[in-house]
């Protein structure tokens, strides 16, 4: 299955992926995390693009299309994958196409999360992460559950996104409607855009996700 997750940030796309890593057996390719790990290295593309991500701006569609190909031919990505971050833009979107039939690939879907701006600046504000294993924590939906403590390593230590800030968050959301919105009617010209309500409870985008992608597997999908 090769779906594509859409939504502004703090939508709850990484949310998503990763449970559906587990319930599909296919990857979660997050460009954000890898821009986050290139950085992280020191490598050269960390240090080229880190001064972009910081502040709420899009790394150039020429690094990112490199980077996703690179990553979509892995073995890995065989079974299947789930875009979380990618496309940004309708240059992005249109050389995933181009791609993806080189490579004979076809999108089994393309779930857009529908959220409500105010919600997302609470939600990105108060997210933090385990710093050894990554696990993810929000300060009111999903606090571990002993205080001070990941639920999965036992670790102490946790860490805040560097473009979490409240200048890097706006320019983000300003980036999203200018740049990103504009791939919804691109997709839901092709027939294959399903939009889900990401203002709901967690469990509930889950439900409704994974009615998308039963249609899917069953062959039904329309264009909403
Ligand atoms: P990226 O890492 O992709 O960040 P983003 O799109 O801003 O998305 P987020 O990770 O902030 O949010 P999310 O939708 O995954 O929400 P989450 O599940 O964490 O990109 C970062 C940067 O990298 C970009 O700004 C850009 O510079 C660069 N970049 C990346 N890809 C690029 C590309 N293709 N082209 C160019 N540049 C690129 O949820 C957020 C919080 O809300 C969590 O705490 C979670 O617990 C909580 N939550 C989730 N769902 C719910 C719910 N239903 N109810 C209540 N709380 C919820």
């Amino acid at each position: 299955m090769r779906i594509i997750l859409l939504g502004p940030p703090g939508a709850g796309k990484g949310t998503q992926a990763k449970r559906l890593v587990d319930k599909y057996g296919i990857v979660q390719l997050s460009t954000g995390d890898m821009l986050r790990e290139a950085m992280a290295s020191g490598s050269a593309l960390g240090q080229q693009v880190k001064q972009t991500y910081e502040a709420g701006r899009l790394v150039s569609d020429d690094i990112m299309i490199r980077m996703i190909e690179d990553r979509i031919m892995q073995p890995d990505c065989a079974r299947g994958f789930i875009l979380d971050g990618f496309p940004r833009t309708v240059a992005q979107a249109e050389a995933l196409d181009a791609m993806m039939a080189r490579h004979g690939l076809s999108l089994d879907a393309v779930i857009a999360l529908k959220v409500d701006e105010k919600a997302l600046i609470e939600r990105i504000a108060g997210r933090f992460s385990c710093k050894v294993c990554g696990t993810g924590y929000h300060e009111t939906f999903h606090r571990p559950k002993t205080d001070g403590k990941c639920d999965i390593c036992g670790s102490s230590d946790f860490i805040r996104r560097k473009d979490d800030n409240a200048t890097a968050v706006s320019e983000r959301l300003n980036v999203y409607n200018a740049q990103t919105a504009p791939i919804l009617p691109y997709y839901a010209k092709k027939g294959c855009l399903k939009q889900v309500d990401g203002m709901a409870p967690v469990a509930d985008v889950a439900v409704a996700i994974d009615g998308v992608l039963s249609a899917v597997t069953q062959g039904v999908l329309h264009g909403s």
